[in-house]
C-alpha cells in the first residue's frame, strides 16, 4: 500500500490521513467542504507532536484532490469517511467501484451501516467496514467488518493493512449495525441518559464515576476479564454464582431514556453548562494528550 485516497475531511478523515502520511503512504484527500486546504493544514499541525512527527513532514505526503475521481485515481486503499447515510454510501461505492484501480481496498469508516446495505448491484468483494474510534491516529482499535460480499482476500489485507499502521484490528464475522464498540458504548450511553434524565446524577458527575473507576480498568482489561478477577480466585464461575445473580435481577430495571424533545434540550444544555466554558479544541487537546500518556504506559507495562 503506497498510495491511500482519503474521502471526507472531518472529524475521522483528518486523523487517518495524518495517520497514513506518519506510516509513509501518499495520501490524497477530498471532500466538497469549501475550507479543504486549511482544515487539512491545521490537522496536520494539531496531530503531528501526538505522532512525534513534524506538520511539514507530514504534510510533504498530502495532496488536496478536486473530487473523487482525482482523488482514487492511483490508489491502493481507499478510507471514506463521508457522511453517515446510506444514500451516500451507495452512489459512492459504486462509483469507488468503477473508478479506483482494480486492486484497491475499499473501507468505509462508518460507525453503524454494515457495507452488505450499500453494496447491492456492484461489486462489493473489496468493500468493507474498517471502523475506528475517534480520533484514528490515537486510539488503536479498528473493526474489520466484511459484508456479504467481500472476498476473504480483502479481509486479510485490510487486517495487514491496520497491523501496518500500529492499529489494532478485530475481524467481525457477522455484521450487526453498530457492529461490536458502538453497540457497548451505546448500552452505557442509553443508562447515561437515563440516570441524567432521572435526576440520579449530573453529566459532569456521571462522566467522573467513568473516568475514575471503568474507564481505568477497560483500558487494561475488558469486561470478562475483568469479571473473571472480580471473582476472586474462584473466577468467573464464582462471580457468576455469587454476584451475578443480583446483577441479573438488575437488567430488568436497566434505563430506556424518554428523550423526548424537551428531555433531549434539557439534556444538551446541562452538557453544555459542564463542559461550555472550553473550547472545542482545548478539550480534543486534553483528551488527547491524556490518551496519549495512557497508550504510552500500557506500552511500558
Ligand atoms: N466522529 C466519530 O466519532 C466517528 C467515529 C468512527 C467512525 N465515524 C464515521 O466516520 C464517517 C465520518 O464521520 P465524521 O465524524 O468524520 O463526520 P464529519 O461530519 O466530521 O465529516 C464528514 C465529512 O464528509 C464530507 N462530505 C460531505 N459530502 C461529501 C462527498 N460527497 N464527498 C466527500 N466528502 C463529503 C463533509 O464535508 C465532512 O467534512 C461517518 O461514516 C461516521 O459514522 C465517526
Amino acid at each position: 500500500m503506497k498510495n491511500a485516497a482519503v474521502i471526507g475531511a472531518g472529524t475521522i478523515g483528518l486523523s487517518w490521513t495524518a495517520l497514513f502520511a506518519h506510516h509513509g503512504l501518499t495520501v490524497r484527500v477530498t471532500d466538497p467542504r469549501p475550507d479543504l486546504a486549511e482544515a487539512v493544514e491545521e490537522a496536520l499541525a494539531q496531530f503531528a507532536p501526538h505522532l512525534g512527527t513534524t506538520a511539514e513532514e507530514l504534510a510533504s505526503r498530502v495532496q488536496i484532490a478536486a473530487d473523487v475521481t482525482e482523488a482514487v485515481r492511483n490508489a491502493d486503499v481507499v478510507q471514506e469517511n463521508g457522511p453517515e447515510n446510506v444514500e451516500f454510501k451507495k452512489d459512492l461505492f459504486k462509483q469507488l467501484v468503477e473508478e479506483a484501480p482494480e486492486h484497491a481496498l475499499l473501507l468505509s469508516s462508518s460507525s453503524a451501516i454494515p457495507s452488505t446495505a450499500f453494496t447491492g448491484g456492484i461489486d462489493g468483494s473489496r468493500v468493507l467496514i474498517g471502523h475506528p474510534f475517534n480520533p484514528p491516529h490515537l486510539i488503536p482499535l479498528v473493526e474489520v467488518v466484511p459484508g456479504d460480499r467481500t472476498s476473504e482476500e480483502s479481509v486479510q489485507k485490510a487486517v495487514d493493512f491496520y497491523t501496518f499502521l500500529g492499529r489494532t484490528p478485530v475481524v467481525e464475522r457477522k455484521e450487526i449495525p453498530g457492529f461490536v464498540g458502538n453497540r457497548l458504548q451505546n448500552a452505557l450511553s442509553r443508562e447515561a441518559i437515563y440516570l441524567v434524565e432521572q435526576g440520579v446524577v449530573t453529566p459532569e458527575d456521571l462522566d467522573k464515576v467513568i473516568t475514575s473507576s471503568l474507564g481505568i480498568r477497560w483500558a487494561t482489561v475488558g469486561p470478562f476479564l475483568g469479571s473473571h478477577l472480580g471473582g476472586g480466585p474462584g473466577g468467573y464461575r464464582h462471580l457468576a454464582e455469587h454476584i451475578g445473580k443480583s446483577m441479573k435481577k438488575m437488567w430488568a430495571g436497566l434505563g430506556n431514556p424518554s428523550q423526548s424533545p424537551e428531555e433531549q434540550e434539557r439534556l444538551i444544555e446541562a452538557v453544555e453548562k459542564a463542559y461550555g466554558s472550553s473550547t472545542y479544541s482545548e478539550l480534543a487537546e486534553t483528551r488527547d494528550r491524556k490518551q496519549l500518556a495512557v497508550l504510552n504506559a500500557l506500552e511500558e507495562n
